[in-house]
């Protein structure tokens, strides 16, 4: 037990280590546009997870003025076939600033 609790905590200290910021989950939002219904943040599911898409995206410049275009208004895919659905088709429109918070959000993770 002792052992399992030194690698838990061996664990989190290395990803808070590893974040390059740490950016709360806007918890409304995401609840809101049913995000977790097919991401995760670090297994692929329906969707790349969050951190595949903060690998990709991280170190690119403009990287996130483009994703939360795309968060709003949709776009061409760009991990394979299956399209983001748009917000209204996840739980209601979706402003500027509510789309850089996730995407501020995604890209820590
Ligand atoms: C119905 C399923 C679904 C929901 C709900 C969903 N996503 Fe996605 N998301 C996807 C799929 C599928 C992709 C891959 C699309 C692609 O190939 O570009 C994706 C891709 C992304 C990308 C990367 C886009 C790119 O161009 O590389 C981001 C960022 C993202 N999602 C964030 C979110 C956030 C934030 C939410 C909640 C507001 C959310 N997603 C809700 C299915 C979903």
């Amino acid at each position: 037990m002792l052992l399992l609790h030194a690698a838990v905590a061996c664990t989190l200290a290395l990803q808070a280590f590893a974040a390059h910021a740490q950016v709360p989950e806007p918890t409304g939002l995401v609840d809101q546009q049913h995000c977790m219904f097919c991401h995760t943040s670090d297994e692929p599911f329906l969707a790349p997870s969050f951190h595949q898409i903060a690998e990709r995206y991280r170190d690119k410049p403009n990287a996130s003025t483009m994703l939360e275009d795309k968060l709003r208004h949709g776009g061409k895919a760009h991990w394979g076939d299956m399209a983001m659905p748009l917000p209204a088709d996840r739980g209601g429109p979706l402003s500027a600033e509510d789309a850089h918070t996730l995407v501020q959000w995604v890209l820590s993770q």
